[in-house]
């Protein structure tokens, strides 16, 4: 439904596979899944509870090790084998999870966690009035003001400031791909809306790519240019937005379009009124 452009691929996942537990208690979470992802492409993960969405975001993010497979970043074998290379590759690749609140360290106030990103981005030896107007500018990028923020815990926010604040620290971290873990669950419509427009306002702007998780197949028809459907730790379906939902092949995706209102077809007028 997007009509940006998509650059080149630059993220390419192969043979992806991971395993919890062994034995009887042997759970193939994630089960040899190929993938890649282009510059400026918002892509949907789609998939019921325990279908390995999580743990796919896990893998790409380097928080888990995968039992089989590779991860080619920018051309290159991933390598992120020691905590400098890590802190590297997590300078291109950020995440925000459905809880907000298990972003932050909750004993630190809300500057240090804007200036923590400013360090990150290597703005450490900017003076304290440019740190200060890189902080006010992502803030207002959110509709929040930093002066009502500056001095406050976490916990001091309402979840809703807590997302946007999310945001503020992803325009500032410029990453290269943002994976959103069913971030807008938490929040009612109306932010969850908000909160949607800022993302791809941000994709417009940084050309940054997006993969949104979510079980939310019309959302997943509307935001997305690529939409990959999973079952099982397996990818069942793949494509455009309109060929993985409008046309799908999969019996699983043909079911589970089945389960919910159908607001991605368009609208009949020809009858009656
Ligand atoms: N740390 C873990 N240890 C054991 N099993 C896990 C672990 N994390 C996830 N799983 C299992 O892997 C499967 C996929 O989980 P997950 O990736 O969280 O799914 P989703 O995000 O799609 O709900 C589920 O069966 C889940 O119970
Ligand atoms: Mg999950």
């Amino acid at each position: 439904m997007t009509r940006n452009k998509i650059g080149e691929a630059f993220l390419n996942a192969k043979g992806l596979t991971k395993e919890f537990g062994r034995g009887d208690k042997k759970t193939i979470a994630v089960n040899n899944v190929d993938f890649t992802f282009h510059r400026s492409e918002i892509i949907s993960i789609v998939g019921e509870s325990g279908s390995g969405k999580t743990t796919i975001a896990k893998m790409i993010l380097g928080l888990l090790t995968p039992t089989r497979g590779e991860i080619d970043f920018e051309g290159k074998p991933r390598d992120i084998s020691n905590q400098a290379k890590r802190k590297k590759y997590w300078q291109n690749i950020q995440a925000i999870f459905q809880d907000p609140f298990s972003t932050y360290n909750i004993f630190n106030k809300i500057d240090s966690v804007l200036l923590d990103c400013i360090r990150l981005q290597g703005g450490g030896n900017l003076s304290d009035n440019e740190k200060m107007e890189k902080m006010i500018e992502a803030c207002s990028f959110v509709n929040l003001k930093f002066a009502e923020l500056s001095n406050k815990y976490p916990f001091e926010l309402s979840g809703g400031q807590m997302q946007r604040l999310m945001i503020a620290r992803i325009f500032m971290l410029k990453p290269k791909l943002l994976i959103a873990d069913e971030p807008t669950s938490m929040i009612d419509a109306c932010s969850r809306a908000t909160i949607l427009d800022m993302l791809l306002k941000l994709r417009d702007e940084i050309n940054m790519t997006i993969v949104f998780i979510t079980h939310d197949i019309g959302l997943a028809y509307y935001i997305s240019d690529t939409v990959y459907i999973m079952e099982h730790g397996i990818i069942v379906e793949r494509g455009t937005a309109d060929e993985a939902i409008l046309h799908p092949k999969s019996d699983y995706t043909k079911r589970l379009l089945g389960d919910v209102p159908k607001i991605y077809e368009p609208w009949d007028f020809s009858q009656g009124a």
